[in-house]
This record gives structure tokens, C-alpha cells and sequence, in this order.
């Protein structure tokens, strides 16, 4: 066993922690409080190869492991956590199913220019009255000579405004339940499909989050991916690995919520001498330095699993319920070290408790979580 990360790893760390000091620390409260897509950033991040950065070369990747990928996120995410949601939503959720399910000729077709980051990708899953419950989608589609025609609406759909592709999953067959779902893939020039209401977000407010309508909306028949029925199980095995992709995120932040905690609390003097020399500061230092470290642990664990190509759905809703909750419990625990300052907009540690709480939530709430990983255990 070898908890060291390879000379590859530590340089990819270091490359990131470069460009986020160059490129993204410098706007990151800016594109918090305008709400703006940072779209000169993502093009760089692109230049850099990791729109697709754990996909072969063939299509456009990188080529290089999921481990790395967990790398490029966290450390994005120290930095600015809206830049992190838009390469994973974008990597995890458009690319993996694209290169899991996807035809030769629909990888070449998508997956190319989402690794190259000439396309941003979306995923279209939920919907109003399936959130948790993701089997309940009454979005439908229905084949129509040469094209399927997608009739319903998704919510909370991250990177919709920008994405050049939607993965979305319609109804073919309600009477099959969880085996009548399909995904299907949706350009965004596809006739009927419609951004709809901008939605104004407590956190992440960099990355642009919408409704999508799906108006008869016409897309070739060949653009149903994977089976006919087995888009479930499309989206199910695309959130596993989304899981992970969210618990790096989480833990980007949790980590930048220690770093802020540990550089403040020795600069601010109370009662004539730093507060770092005082014990209840120091526990809680203490208590975010351990739990930081176990949910880098967990987190590289999952993604070791996936490169090894073992198991990884539990490992990753593990990864993701301990990280994002800790990411959350660090968060109020920055805020508190700082004081007044720490509860005043335009400080890293506020933006940072309110990034925190969406890792709780999205790709999987902390229940479903635990609900896979007790089914796991019981199985
Ligand atoms: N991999 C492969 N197959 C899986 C699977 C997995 N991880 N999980 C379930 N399945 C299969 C099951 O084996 C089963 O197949 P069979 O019928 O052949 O046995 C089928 O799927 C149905 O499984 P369940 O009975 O367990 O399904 P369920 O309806 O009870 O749902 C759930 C279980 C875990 C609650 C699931 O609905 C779920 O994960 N919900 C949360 C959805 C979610 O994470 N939404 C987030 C949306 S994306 C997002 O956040 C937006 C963004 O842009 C960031």
C-alpha cells in the first residue's frame, strides 16, 4: 500500500495550483457575485486538456486516469468552486455516458469536441417531480418515422444555458418503469428544445444553472444512446462516477476552508497575541485537519477503484456523503473562526459556506447516498 501520490499525480497537482493562482483565484468572487459563466477560463482549462482529461486520446482526451481527474477538481474547486462544477457536470455526466454508451460514430460526433472543449455538455435528469426519485421522469419521447420527439421539462439542469449537447432521459415505455427510460442524445440547435427560467443560486453561482423544455422537440433517430430501455441504468452508472467528481469538489472546498482558517487565525490578534495560539481555535483546526485527510482518503479511494476497474458505486457515494458533509461542517467552522469579517460578502470563507451546501445535494442528496451504501452493505 502506497499513500503517496505518483511523481505524475504531485505534477499535475502542482500544474493546477499553478494555473488556478494565475487564472482563477484572480476572478473568482467576481463570477460569484455577477453570476458569470468565467468562459476565458474554461477555454484555458481546455488548452490544458482537462475538458476530457480521463478519456483516450482517440477522442480527444488526455488520456490520463480518473485519479487525475479527482486532482485537476479539487484543486480547482480551492480556487472556485463554479469553475469545478462546469468541467465535472461537463466530464461526468456529457462526456462518461457519451463514452460508455455512445456509437463509434456519436463518440466522434460528441465526445471529440467535449474533450477538446470545443462543446460544453449538460445532463438532463431531473424534472420537477423527479428529483430523488429519478424513475418517476414523465418527460417522454416517442419515435416518429426517422426522429424521436421529446415532449416534457428538466430542471436544475447545470451548464444547460452553455452546452452545445444535452444528454436527457424521456420515457419510451411507462408501462416497463425503471427499463422504459432511454437517453437520448440532444444537440442544442435541436428544433424544440428551449433554455427556460435562469435559476439564481445561493452558491456555485458561476456556473449557470436552468430549466430545459423539450417542445416536440425533433433529434434523429440515431441519437437514442445506449439500448432502447436502458437509460436508467445509463443514469445510474454516469452518477456513480459523477459521485466522485462531486466528492473531489466537496473537498476542494473543505480544504480551502482550512487553508483560509489556518492563514487568518495566525494574523488576527485577540487579547494581545494570535488567535491560532488559543486552544478552542486549535481544536477546531484540529477536527478540520482530520477530516479534510479522511475525505481525501475516501475520495482517492473511490477513484482508485475505478482505475483499477473494481467496484466503485458505493465507494463514491461514501466518498461523496463524508466529503461534502465535512466540506459543509469546515465551511461554518471557517466562518466562525473569522468572526463579523467571515459573514461579510466578498470574503472567500463566505462564499465558501454557501458553495459547500450544493456538494450535500446534487448528484445524490446525502440520503440516497445512504441509501447506496447501505444497500451495498445489506446486499
Ligand atoms: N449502476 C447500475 N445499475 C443500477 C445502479 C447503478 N449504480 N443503481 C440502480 N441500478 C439499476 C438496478 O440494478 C435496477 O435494475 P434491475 O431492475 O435490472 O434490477 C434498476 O436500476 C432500478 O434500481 P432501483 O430499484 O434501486 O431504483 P430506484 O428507483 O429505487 O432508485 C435511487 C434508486 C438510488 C434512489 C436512484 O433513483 C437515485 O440515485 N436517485 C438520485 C438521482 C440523482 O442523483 N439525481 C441527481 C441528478 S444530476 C444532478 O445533480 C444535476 C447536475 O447537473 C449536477
Amino acid at each position: 500500500m502506497d499513500f503517496n501520490l505518483s511523481e505524475e499525480h504531485q505534477l499535475i497537482r502542482q500544474g493546477v495550483q499553478e494555473f488556478c493562482d494565475k487564472n482563477v483565484c484572480p476572478i473568482a468572487e467576481e463570477v460569484d457575485r455577477n453570476q458569470r459563466y468565467p468562459e476565458e477560463v474554461i477555454k484555458k482549462i481546455a488548452e490544458q486538456e482537462w475538458m476530457g482529461i480521463y478519456f483516450p486520446t482517440e477522442y480527444g482526451g488526455a488520456g490520463a486516469d480518473m485519479m487525475s481527474y479527482v486532482i485537476v477538481l479539487e484543486e480547482l474547486a480551492r480556487a472556485c468552486s463554479s469553475t469545478c462544477v462546469v468541467v465535472s457536470a461537463h466530464s461526468s455526466l456529457a462526456g462518461y455516458p457519451l463514452y460508455k454508451f455512445g456509437t463509434e460514430e456519436q463518440k466522434q460526433k460528441y465526445l471529440t469536441p467535449l474533450c477538446k472543449g470545443e462543446m460544453i455538455g449538460a445532463f438532463a435528469l431531473t424534472e420537477p417531480g423527479a428529483g430523488t426519485d429519478a424513475a418517476a421522469s414523465t418527460t417522454t419521447a416517442v419515435l416518429d418515422g426517422n426522429e424521436w420527439v421529446l415532449n416534457g421539462s428538466k430542471i436544475f439542469i447545470t451548464n444547460a444555458p452553455v452546452a452545445g449537447v444535452h444528454i436527457v432521459f424521456a420515457m419510451t415505455d411507462k408501462s416497463k418503469g425503471t427499463k422504459g427510460i432511454s437517453a437520448f442524445i440532444v444537440p442544442c440547435e435541436a428544433p424544440g428544445l428551449i433554455i427556460g427560467k435562469h435559476l439564481d443560486k445561493m452558491g456555485i453561482r458561476g456556473s449557470l444553472t436552468s430549466e430545459v423544455l423539450l417542445k416536440n422537440c425533433r433529434i434523429p433517430k440515431e441519437n437514442l444512446l445506449g439500448a432502447e430501455g436502458q437509460g436508467f441504468k445509463i443514469a445510474m452508472m454516469t452518477l456513480d462516477g459523477g459521485r466522485i467528481g462531486i466528492a473531489s469538489q466537496a473537498l476542494g472546498i473543505a480544504q480551502a476552508a482550512l487553508d483560509e482558517s489556518i492563514k487568518y487565525s495566525k494574523e488576527r490578534v485577540q487579547f494581545g497575541k494570535p488567535i491560532s495560539t488559543l486552544q478552542p481555535i486549535q481544536w477546531m483546526i484540529a477536527n478540520m485537519v482530520s477530516e479534510v485527510q479522511a475525505s481525501r482518503f475516501l475520495t482517492y479511494h473511490a477513484a482508485w477503484c475505478y482505475d483499477q476497474g473494481l467496484p466503485y458505486s458505493s465507494q463514491a457515494a461514501m466518498a461523496k456523503l463524508f466529503a461534502s458533509e465535512t466540506a459543509v461542517r469546515q465551511t461554518d467552522r471557517a466562518v466562525q473562526i473569522h468572526g463579523g469579517i467571515g459573514y461579510i460578502k466578498g470574503t472567500k470563507v463566505e462564499r465558501l459556506f454557501r458553495d459547500a451546501k450544493i456538494t450535500e445535494i446534487y448528484e445524490g442528496t446525502s440520503e440516497v447516498m445512504r441509501m447506496v451504501i447501505a444497500g451495498g452493505a445489506l446486499r
